[in-house]
């Protein structure tokens, strides 16, 4: 699984790595390319000057600008080599259009009729680039991009599209403290034919393992350990009510191994998913793995400087690494493996890959374990 991969922010040192992994299949969980304008010496790639022309230094509104971003994007020899040695099943997250979208709501002040014109010319885009087939056809500003996969009955795996349908982020967005407005139980993330497309799916799922990839934090983030904490308002934190239900749904069609695969937040994270968040001795009902990005955000660095308060406020938080990377995650019968992998460094080529910690997750016993 991988994840945010902004070109002008370092060198795709994470796919040459993946391309040599022994792999199935890759999920790529958003933000495969990013609308942000791109100078000539590619940000802190530091090409030398003038080495792109100034075509790719504006923000991706029309057509042709996405056309040539993801043409961008598809010439690094890095990227390339995963996408030639392995299948990519995608979905994507809020950069392929615009920063932090809800359904037709942009993120600045541009009437929807205007900003669906851009949606339409960005789905476009990503459904020429993309390995997608007919079903995901275009149909101007829509694009059905939820699908569903089998692999035998060893998994079926229900990629979400949690940007398209969504209810506009509460409180204006980012870290907010929850209140009325964000537990208006009315919000949804998903949408309601997609949050009942997953639920019926699960009813008649018979698989060991039931896989959700999707795009946003799901498990619940605090910044503080005496609450009230904000939580992030773009992520399932900012709709409780939505989150509840899928949660009710997975328990009510008897799943027994939910695990969701995030991407977004330029972190790993493991969480162990609970029934109840706020009661940390709720039951642990699905296993979340956050994957880090390629790129997005540069070098990173393993702990945060708020690491005891992050720690001690979240304690279904099994595992935190800020560098970037990829996670691997192999499905058995009876087990399940994470290895979360990381380089040292993206803002120059040949880092080393390291594993930086892995865990098991026994079917039938959801939640992260020390492998
Ligand atoms: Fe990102």
């Amino acid at each position: 699984m991988v994840s945010c991969q902004r070109y002008d922010q370092g060198y795709y040192t994470a796919y040459r790595h993946l391309a040599d992994e022994d792999l199935d299949v890759v999920f790529h969980l958003g933000d495969y390319l990013y609308e942000y304008a791109v100078n000539n010496v590619a940000g802190t790639r530091a090409y030398p000057a003038g080495t792109l022309p100034d075509l790719f230094n504006r923000e991706t509104v029309t057509l042709e600008d996405y056309r040539l971003r993801y043409a961008l994007y598809k010439s690094d020899p890095d990227l390339l080599a995963a996408h030639a040695a392995h299948p990519f099943v995608v979905t994507w997250d809020d950069h392929e259009t615009e920063n932090n979208y809800s359904g037709d709501i942009p993120e600045n002040s541009v009437p929807p009729e205007e900003f669906l014109l851009r949606r339409a010319a960005a789905y476009r885009a990503y459904w020429e680039n993309m390995p997608l087939r007919r079903p995901q056809l275009p149909d101007g500003p829509d694009l059905k991009l939820h699908r569903r996969l089998h692999w035998g009955r060893l998994a079926q795996f229900d990629v979400l599209d949690t940007r398209q349908y969504r209810s506009d982020q509460a409180y204006g967005d980012g870290w907010q403290y929850p209140g009325p407005e964000s537990e208006d139980p009315s919000r949804t993330l998903t949408g309601d034919a997609q949050e009942r497309w997953l639920i019926n799916g699960w009813h008649r799922s018979d698989a060991v393992w039931n896989v959700v990839p999707q795009q946003v934090t799901f498990s619940q983030r605090y910044d503080t350990t005496t609450p009230p904490s904000k939580v992030s308002m773009d992520s399932w934190d900012g709709y409780p009510a939505s989150r509840e239900r899928v949660l009710a749904g997975a328990q009510a069609a008897g799943v027994d191994n939910l695990m969701i695969l995030t991407g977004d937040v330029h972190v790993h994270y493991g969480f162990d998913v609970k029934r109840d968040f706020s009661d940390p001795g709720s039951r642990t009902v699905g296993t979340e793995i956050v994957t880090s990005s390629i790129t997005s955000g540069g070098n990173g660095s393993a702990k945060p400087a708020n690491w005891n308060t992050l720690t001690a406020a979240n304690p279904h938080m099994r595992f935190y690494n800020g560098l970037r990377g990829y996670a691997t995650v192999s499905l058995g019968r009876e087990l399940a493996r994470t290895d979360f992998k990381t380089v040292s460094h993206v803002t120059t080529q040949g880092a080393p890959l390291t594993t930086a910690a892995s865990f098991v997750t026994e079917a039938g016993e959801p939640g992260l374990k020390p492998a």
